[in-house]
């Protein structure tokens, strides 16, 4: 894993207090980061794992709650133990640093109504988790319950690229012929910033897809990437690109990342 840039800081592990449990692993990371918002600052954790479920098991068990670790006990398929538990490791991660806790069973992430993760936690501290999953491949990103923030990974695959486009306004579409983007880049670029504003709101994609048209679509670094939301004015997207994946994150329009935050999320989805 690369260095931690200056003005963030990177996963703890080389404190002796810290278990064994969490020392730093090439395919894990954690970094805690700070947005700033009105002259204030709001610090979130964002927690990341690289790995397949026999790769990681090892490392993320004694971090699960005995809530946790029985649902993964029950869950049938392997894909799904997976995603389960490189999620749980990845969102474990993010909360750990926020909450400047050691022992990651004390922290239980649970499922709302809607599906939403949840976190519980003894203590008043008001905090949440959004998480995303694909092969092999998991985030989890902890911030203040009163700064809504959600995000989502997605591979790239070609095969897929109908289904992308088919979700995509007409104004959308316009501007990805002139993006300079490769098409499925940019499909799945918007797809993700919609499914990232979709977990914000804890909505999921049971509305109309159509709400969560993007524009003002700009480059703001090397493959990172930022648009509005023409329904929800209040939210701003920034999208991350690695060769094989694009990560996007939805968080309150005037909450900015610096450029240092914004490489520590870059090396992340490298791995
Ligand atoms: C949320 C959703 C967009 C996730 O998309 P995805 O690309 O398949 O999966 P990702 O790996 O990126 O994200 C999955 C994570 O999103 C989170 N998530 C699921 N539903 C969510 C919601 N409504 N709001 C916020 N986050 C949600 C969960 O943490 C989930 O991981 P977990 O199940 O391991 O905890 C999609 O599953 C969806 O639309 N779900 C509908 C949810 C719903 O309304 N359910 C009600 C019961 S019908």
């Amino acid at each position: 894993m690369s260095p931690i840039p200056k003005g963030t800081q990177a996963d703890d592990t080389e404190s002796p207090s810290v278990p064994a449990s969490l020392k730093q692993h090439p395919k894990d990371g954690a970094a805690r980061l700070r947005l700033e918002r009105d002259a204030e600052f709001i610090e979130i954790g964002l927690g990341w794992v690289h790995g397949t479920y026999e790769e990681v098991f090892p490392r993320a068990a004694p971090l699960l709650s005995p809530s946790e670790a029985k649902l993964l006990t029950n869950l049938e398929f392997p894909r799904r133990r997976e995603s389960y538990l490189l999620g749980r490791y990845a969102a474990k991660r993010g909360l750990l640093l926020l909450l400047n806790e050691p022992d990651g069973s004390r922290i239980s992430v649970f499922s709302g109504a809607f599906d939403q993760p949840l976190v519980e936690y003894p203590s008043q501290r008001g905090v949440s988790i959004t998480i995303t999953h694909t092969q092999g491949l998991a985030l989890g990103l902890a911030f203040p319950v009163g700064h809504p923030m959600g995000i989502d990974v997605e591979r790239k695959d070609a095969s897929r690229l109908a289904i992308l486009v088919a979700q995509m306004t007409s104004a959308e579409r316009a501007w990805a012929e002139t993006s300079g983007l490769e098409e499925v880049t940019c499909a799945t670029m918007l797809w993700t910033m919609k499914e990232a504003l979709a977990k914000a709101l804890t909505t999921g994609l049971m509305s109309p897809w159509e709400i969560y048209a993007t524009g003002e679509w700009r480059c703001i670094g090397e493959g990172i990437w930022e648009s509005r939301f023409l329904n929800f004015a209040q939210y701003r997207a920034v999208t991350w690109m690695a060769d094989d994946a694009i990560l996007s994150l939805a968080l309150p329009r005037n909450s900015l990342l610096s450029p240092d935050a914004l490489q520590v999320v870059a090396t992340a989805l490298r791995g």
